[in-house]
């Protein structure tokens, strides 16, 4: 599974970065309008230390200027994927992307049928927001499975981008869903690393350790 940071935040990318658990990022405005800096600054500067897809979503709602907005995103470097709304409009900017062989990420699905569109668009990744499902009573990682089922029915190469993850179970569940990307928030892949086993462990190796008076570094 390929893990994408989901943020705008420049320096929790180059922290988690240097793990190489880095594979992408997606921004969207919201997290642009977070950071409190100029998007394309963003972009620009995230693209020069992560070679994985980087999302940077258009803003406009007309496919003439979705697909506008898209070509100019597209030149900040050769690894950007253009966002795209999930609707008529973003579909058919899709297509246009895709047609120039422009990787395109389809944002805010939350449908199997939506999921079928995009990927018959020719989207490189379709986001299906598991959290918000969540947050209205409906089974988000039920989607990713439906999903996972219908692009393997027709050999759909579109990668499922698991996005909206609020916790390190959603990460887990998404990757036995088969996901092939999950989008995670900075906080939540910290929170991968941790278990409560390897700190008492490293306690007790760390305290024996200190009985033996050596040291790795010194010699003699
Ligand atoms: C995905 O690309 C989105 O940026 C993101 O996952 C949305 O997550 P949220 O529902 O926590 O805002």
């Amino acid at each position: 599974m390929k893990f994408f940071v989901d943020t705008a935040d420049v320096a929790a990318i180059r922290e988690l970065a240097a793990t190489g658990l880095v594979d992408g990022v997606t921004t969207n405005p919201s997290l642009i309008a977070k950071s409190g800096r100029p998007f394309v600054e963003v972009v620009r500067e995230i693209a020069e230390f992560v070679p994985g897809p980087i999302s940077a979503e258009v803003t406009a709602t007309e496919a003439p200027q979705m697909i506008e907005e898209g070509l100019l995103l597209a030149d900040i470097a050769p690894n950007i994927a253009i966002k795209v709304p999930l609707t008529f409009e973003g579909l058919k900017a899709c297509a246009a992307f895709a047609e120039r062989d422009l990787m395109v990420n389809v944002t805010l699905c939350f449908s199997a049928n939506q999921a079928l569109l995009a990927a018959k668009a020719g989207a490189a990744f379709i986001s299906p927001f598991i959290g918000r499902l969540d947050d209205i009573g409906e089974d988000g990682m039920a989607l990713i499975e439906d999903i996972r089922i219908i692009y393997d029915n027709y050999g759909f190469d579109t990668e499922i981008l698991a996005a909206s993850i609020r916790s390190a179970d959603h990460v887990k569940h998404a990757a036995l869903a088969g996901a092939d990307v999950a989008t995670v928030p900075p906080q939540v892949l910290h929170e991968l690393v941790k278990h409560p086993l390897t700190d008492k462990g490293l306690d007790a190796f760390l305290k024996d350790w200190e009985t033996t008076g050596q040291s790795i570094l010194k010699k003699g």
